[in-house]
């Protein structure tokens, strides 16, 4: 839906966007509300290391959004029950199209020092918040053949950090969540993708240089993650990093590799895998995989090339076992 200016627009839509109540979230809400969409703003106002409750958060968003005359009602529980969540938009506007999983908590400590509570909350929050808010969603978008959901990762998953084995496993695991709730919803025009943002909010604060920190406004992400929930945004399964007015898909690539063994009558040995490591680990051939099919097809023609023993595949296999 686009405006005569080219504007898009949500008109008719109905947006869930849990943690809305401070940060990034309430920055996916105002804007949102602001081209149109109907808002569900759910926050369980605790502190940010998941500590306590209230309603104020997701109240000041709403009043917020009210006054600048658009749609939105409060949703003040934890998306842990995600059913309570995706219900709220059911009872106030009839409907789900967007979801946005945000919400979000951190319990920083060294791997030692992490408590099975640290673990736990930290996990149930993102991962398994993000999962049942999905999970309750679902149905409604797979019966009116529409549906955009944002999963929230983090650098801290893509590449580890120090402190952070709760939070970076969870962020993490939240790609991986992408990818098949992608794979799921693709036939019902539900697309998932997932949003990899670094802004100033109070889960940085501290954290980021106060240089950095104050360029990193949460407004500068939200017209990316806006976009990605348009109808007219046919991405899926993609993951987009942003922060400070700048966008990039991120993705995995998977190098040539190389065959562990000379026949397919012969074993693998360390040795075998010691001397072909640098092939193991170049990654001046990767390339960019798909789907799980282009994976396995790719694994079948390795067999296929050490059955005929003639491709080239593994003629420095050969090489190094006639040295
Ligand atoms: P924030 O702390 O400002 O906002 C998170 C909101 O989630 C809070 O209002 C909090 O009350 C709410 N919340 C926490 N637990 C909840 C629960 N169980 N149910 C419902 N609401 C709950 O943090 P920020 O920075 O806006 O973070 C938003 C998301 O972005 C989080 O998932 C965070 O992990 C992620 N993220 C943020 C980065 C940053 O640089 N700010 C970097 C990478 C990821």
């Amino acid at each position: 839906m686009s405006s005569p200016n080219g504007e898009l627009r949500f008109d008719g839509r109905v947006a869930v966007v849990t943690g809305a109540g401070a940060g990034l979230g309430r920055e996916y809400a105002l804007l949102l509300a602001a081209r149109g969409a109907k808002v569900v703003v759910n926050d369980l106002g605790g502190t940010h290391v998941g500590e306590g409750a209230s309603q104020r958060a997701a109240d000041i968003v709403v009043d917020e959004i009210r006054k600048n005359g658009g749609e939105a009602v409060a949703d003040y529980n934890s998306v842990i029950d995600g059913a309570k969540v995706i219900d709220s938009a059911i009872k106030a506007f009839g409907r789900v199209d967007i979801l946005i999983n945000n919400a979000g908590i951190l319990r920083d400590r060294s791997i030692v020092k992490t408590t099975d509570q640290d673990w736990d909350l930290v996990h149930d929050v993102h991962l398994k918040g993000s999962f049942k808010c999905t999970q309750a969603a679902f149905p409604h978008m797979k019966a009116q053949n529409f549906g955009r959901i944002i999963m929230t990762s983090s650098n801290s998953g893509v590449y580890g950090n120090f402190g952070q084995a709760n939070y970076s496993a969870a962020k993490l695991g939240l790609i991986g969540l992408a990818n098949t709730v992608a794979i799921e919803g693709r036939k019902n025009n539900i697309f998932c993708n997932a949003i990899i943002p670094t802004a100033a909010s109070r889960m940085t604060e501290g954290i980021l240089p106060d240089i950095l920190f104050n360029e990193l406004k949460p407004k500068l992400i939200a017209p990316v993650v806006v976009y990605l929930c348009h109808e007219s945004c046919e991405d899926n399964g993609n993951y987009i990093e942003s922060a400070a007015g700048w966008a990039t898909k991120v993705h995995t690539v998977r190098g040539k590799g190389s065959v562990l063994r000379a026949s397919l009558d012969e074993t693998v040995t360390p040795e075998f895998v010691k001397n072909v490591w640098s092939k193991v680990t170049d990654m001046s051939q990767a390339k960019h995989v798909d789907n799980m099919a282009q994976a396995t097809g790719a694994l079948l023609e390795v067999l296929e090339n050490l059955k005929s023993g003639e491709k080239d595949v593994i003629e420095d296999t050969f090489a190094f076992t006639n040295k």
